[in-house]
């Protein structure tokens, strides 16, 4: 048993996708969400600028006592993966990225061995997840795509079907996915689910979507009952939630990714930059 917090962080407010599989997974745990919203997006910087930007991230939330930090960000993820100073850094802390619980999702549930990924420039420039896919399915086809206007519809709240701009970039990004016949489709990105209705439209029956942020959830729950870490508490977990600008704004946007209101605190805090 554990009773300290799940900490999680995303350049914004997609990473709240994993929370709200994170609160249904795991009713009972703590959980201290930074969105970094000053300086989203990640997904258009050098590998660089966005692994520092996560290391400061990572501090942040490991003066906050959390148990395991949940980087709830694909770009994030993708980018630690190859900085070789990050296991000597935080090596006392479980941190866990998207790509490794989406990659295997995808490998479990494809039937032709065609998977696409969809994520930000940065994801996609980074070949994160067809590394990791090869090293589980070694013949798997990988096609990445990165969908650079996907986030500013999300944000802007254009992600309805019926909505034009959204239908027209979903079929211009997801057209090479449906000639290259993918029967799995990743969403690297943690704000792309809120576009599953019109990315499933246009990709048709029997292509299966991996929500990334909902399988990092689903991760954490395994690698905390493995550990036998779980939160042992009669009432529902509490959520603190921070961002590096405007409370008000993120505070609108956390309601809206979240589908219902904030049973926790809204506060606004610095990095060290
Ligand atoms: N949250 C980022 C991701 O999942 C997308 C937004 C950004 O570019 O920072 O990749």
């Amino acid at each position: 048993m554990n009773n300290s917090a799940i900490g999680v962080f995303d350049s914004g407010v997609g990473g709240l996708t994993c929370v709200k599989e994170l609160t249904e997974l795991l009713p009972r745990e703590n959980i201290v969400y930074l969105g970094d919203t000053a300086r989203v997006p990640y997904g258009t910087r050098s590998r660089e600028t966005i692994a520092r930007y996560t290391h400061q991230d990572i501090e942040f939330l490991k003066r906050h006592d959390v148990k395991m930090i949940l980087v709830a960000c694909g770009t994030a993820s993708s980018a630690i993966m190859y900085d070789r100073d990050f296991a000597a850094q935080h090596g006392d802390m479980k941190v866990s990225g998207v790509v490794l619980p989406a990659a295997h999702a995808a490998c479990a549930a494809t039937r032709n061995g065609r998977i696409g990924v969809i994520a930000t420039s940065a994801t996609i420039k980074s070949g994160s997840y067809g590394r990791v896919i090869h090293e589980i399915m070694p013949d798997a086809k990988v096609i990445g795509k990165a969908c650079p206007m996907f986030v500013p519809l999300v944000e802007n709240g254009y992600t309805s079907p019926d909505c034009p701009p959204a239908r027209f970039f979903a079929e211009e990004y997801l057209e090479v996915m449906k000639r290259e016949q993918v029967d799995t489709l990743i969403l690297g990105c943690t704000h792309y689910p809120h576009l599953t209705e019109v990315i499933s439209q246009v990709m048709g029956e029997g292509v299966t979507l991996i929500s990334s942020g909902a399988e990092l959830a689903k991760y954490a729950l395994k690698t905390l009952t493995f550990d036998g870490e779980l939160a042992e508490r009669e009432e529902q977990g509490s959520m603190e939630l921070y961002c590096t600008d405007s409370v008000e704004l993120f505070s609108e946007s956390v309601e809206r990714f979240l589908g219902k209101s904030i049973n926790g605190e809204v506060s606004k805090c610095s990095l060290k930059l």
